[in-house]
């Protein structure tokens, strides 16, 4: 082979981005797109930009309701659940039969391994396992 294409060839499998990235990586990425897709219009992820939900930094591990200054319903506010990564689940699944009388609008995220993503992106910006 000559030089060149060898050369060529190397810089591809160097920067091909996949090969760095561990499964748990790959996940919190899948997740993060996932939570534009179905979660970020209506919560951001810091105090720093307002949205329409309580903003989701450090969720996992949370009291429910308790997110300074955030006008929950009195269901939420009132229902003493932490949120785990089952209960996080159970939310994304069918929040408003899991806790009727939230204002949340309905989201029914079925799939478990949709449900892996958003939980691992969720992990991500709650510092890490819980
Ligand atoms: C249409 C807007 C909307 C969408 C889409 C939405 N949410 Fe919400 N979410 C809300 C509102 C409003 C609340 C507050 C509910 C209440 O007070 O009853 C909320 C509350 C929550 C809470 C409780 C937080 C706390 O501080 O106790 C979690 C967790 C949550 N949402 C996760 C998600 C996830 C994950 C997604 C995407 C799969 C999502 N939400 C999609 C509007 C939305």
């Amino acid at each position: 082979m000559p030089t060149l294409p060898r050369l060529a060839l190397l810089a591809f499998v160097l920067a091909a981005p996949a090969a760095a990235d561990t499964f748990e990586e790959i996940k919190v990425d899948a997740g993060a797109r996932l939570f534009d897709a179905e979660c970020r219009r209506c919560h951001a992820t810091d105090a720093s930009d307002p949205s329409y939900g309580p903003p989701l930094e450090h969720v996992v591990g949370r009291g429910a309701g308790t997110y300074p200054d955030y006008q929950y319903s009195a269901a939420l506010a009132g229902s003493g659940i932490v949120w785990t990564q089952a209960a996080l689940r159970a939310w994304m699944e069918d929040n408003d039969g899991f806790m009727p009388g939230t204002k949340m609008r309905h989201v029914g995220i079925e799939d478990r391994t949709v449900q892996d993503f958003i939980l691992a992106y969720l992990t991500s910006i709650s510092g890490g396992d819980k």
